[in-house]
């Protein structure tokens, strides 16, 4: 084949002048987007069939500017999302990230480094081992602990548990049975299901009124379990559900789990990083009993998407576990000392995603964080506080580490199925109408409504509206509620 002399377009690449129009079109609409969310729509407010519309099209054969695409993604893309970080954004788990991570990013992907090898970025693998490390000493385990980063809590929660399986079970699946309650994010029954479990060997345990997994039950469990030749290895433990912030009792499990020779992994993806300020150093006491750990900077370290993290009290575990050497790798084998983060996870080739927690720790300080995560707490107990002095609303949960749940409750006697109507309703009412956003969950058959409110930009007005809205809501969809059964009734 003969080599041709490429324009620089077929060489994809831009003239400086193109690099810098584009750069700075994106950091300023960063820029604005990061100044001006507070007064945005939560919602998107577009019908998919127009998404569709607007974006179909076959594969461009020949390029057009970048400005138009940049047009493109403004009109029809960026206007169109459902804002995780917007201030009054408390459904799900928010995701307030901050403008330090945006730019660490935009670096790690810029310069493209590869962070699966030492010698391929030796100072990149040294900043993930240090920012692991003070995850470590965040989070009280011993010197000895190792970590690293991943995509998500999924994902640290599928690294955890295989490492447990190795560790506790040489991969020997057969018999093993593992333990957790009903409370526990779905991530980790998908985690179980890909590593070869199946649902004879996942006991799901019924929580309690605190929605807690209840010691008592887990012993029994465990005890029928040896007592018909099963091999318990595993309990999964919550440092913060997603449905209510609760937190299980993790001293005692960890003293059970040493009883009974078992695995303690602690999902703390949600929950763990509120280690940084009081409240949550008394409510998570015995977190660093785990043997392993999910947290999610994406989450309450305000990082943005992707950034998960796990760490196993014993560092060298995740070694064990996952390295393979393919001989075309060998140039990159590690000296004493050095680390090959792919020999520590699933993933070869991976991105720099220590690097934004990095920077952000270094440029706002551990104070800044510690000042934001007491704020995200504080503000669920306003939440609470507020509703409180309402007629109107029953108080499910109360506020714990960021989440509470709640009910409306109507004036006149109505059945649950209608009630849970309601407050399904009252949610899609505040979706649509985009001011703010929440979610709502199933505890014990009741729908209920729930509102996170880890986001540090949030105001307390920002609270007091959206309540008021809510309550307008529910009161709106009483009326129609009743008027339905009204005409039913008399038809
Ligand atoms: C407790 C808990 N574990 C795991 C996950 C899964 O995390 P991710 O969505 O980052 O994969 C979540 C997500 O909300 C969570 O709340």
């Amino acid at each position: 084949m003969n080599l041709t002399t490429l324009t620089s377009k077929n060489l994809l690449k831009l003239s400086r002048k193109e690099m810098q129009t584009l750069g700075y079109q994106v950091i300023d609409l960063l820029i604005d987007h990061f100044e001006t969310i507070h007064s945005k729509s939560t919602t998107p407010k577009i019908e998919s069939s127009v998404v569709k519309e607007r974006l179909y099209e076959s594969i461009p054969k020949k390029g057009i500017s970048p400005q138009l695409v940049m047009q493109q993604l403004q009109n029809d893309v960026f206007s169109n999302v459902m804002h995780h970080n917007h201030p009054r954004f408390f459904a799900y788990v928010p995701s307030p990230n901050n403008f330090i991570s945006a730019m660490a990013d935009t670096l790690a992907s810029g310069f493209n480094i590869f962070a699966g090898s030492y010698k391929a970025a030796p100072a990149a693998a040294e900043i993930e081992l240090i920012t692991i490390d003070w995850l470590r000493q965040l989070c009280n385990l011993p010197a000895g602990a190792g970590g690293l980063f991943v995509s998500g809590g999924t994902m640290a929660n599928l690294t955890a548990l295989t490492v447990a399986r190795h560790i506790k079970l040489q991969n020997q699946i057969k018999n093993a049975a593992v333990y957790y309650s009903d409370q526990t994010h779905s991530s980790i029954e998908r985690a179980l299901y890909i590593l070869g479990f199946d649902h004879t060997q996942i006991r799901k345990l019924p929580s309690d009124e605190n929605f807690c997994l209840r010691v008592s039950d887990l012993k029994n469990a465990v005890l029928k379990d040896w007592a018909t030749g099963k091999f318990p290895f595993c309990v999964v433990a919550n440092a913060g559900t997603t449905n209510t912030g609760a937190v299980d009792p993790l001293s005692e499990l960890s003293n059970f789990c040493l009883r009974e020779d078992l695995w303690l992994h602690i999902d703390g993806a949600y929950g763990a990083a509120s280690i940084l300020c009081e409240q949550g150093r008394s409510v998570l006491k015995g977190l660093e009993l785990c043997d392993s750990l999910s947290l999610d900077p994406h989450k309450r370290l305000f990082q943005s998407y992707e950034a998960g993290c796990v760490l196993v009290r014993n560092g060298n575990w995740l070694k064990e576990t996952f390295c393979m050497r393919p001989e075309y790798l060998s140039d990159l084998e590690p000296q004493q000392e050095e680390v090959n983060f792919y020999d520590y996870g699933i993933q070869l080739t991976r991105s720099f995603r220590a690097l934004k927690l990095w920077m952000s720790l270094k440029i706002f300080g551990l104070e800044a964080f510690e000042k934001a995560i007491e704020q995200g707490i504080a503000l669920a107990e306003l939440v609470e506080q507020i509703l409180r002095l309402s007629t109107v609303w029953k108080i499910v949960t109360p506020a714990q580490l960021g989440v509470i749940t709640f009910q409306y409750i109507p004036e006149f006697d109505l059945p649950l199925k209608e009630i849970n109507l309601i407050n399904s309703k009252i949610m899609e009412r505040m979706a649509k109408n985009g001011f703010a956003m929440l979610s709502t969950t199933k505890l014990k058959n009741s729908i209920v409504l729930r509102m996170c409110t880890i986001n540090p930009w949030t105001t307390e007005a920002d609270i007091r509206e959206t309540l008021q809205y809510l309550e307008y809501f529910g009161r709106l969809e009483e009326i129609l509620s009743r008027n339905i059964r009204g005409i039913l009734r008399s038809a």
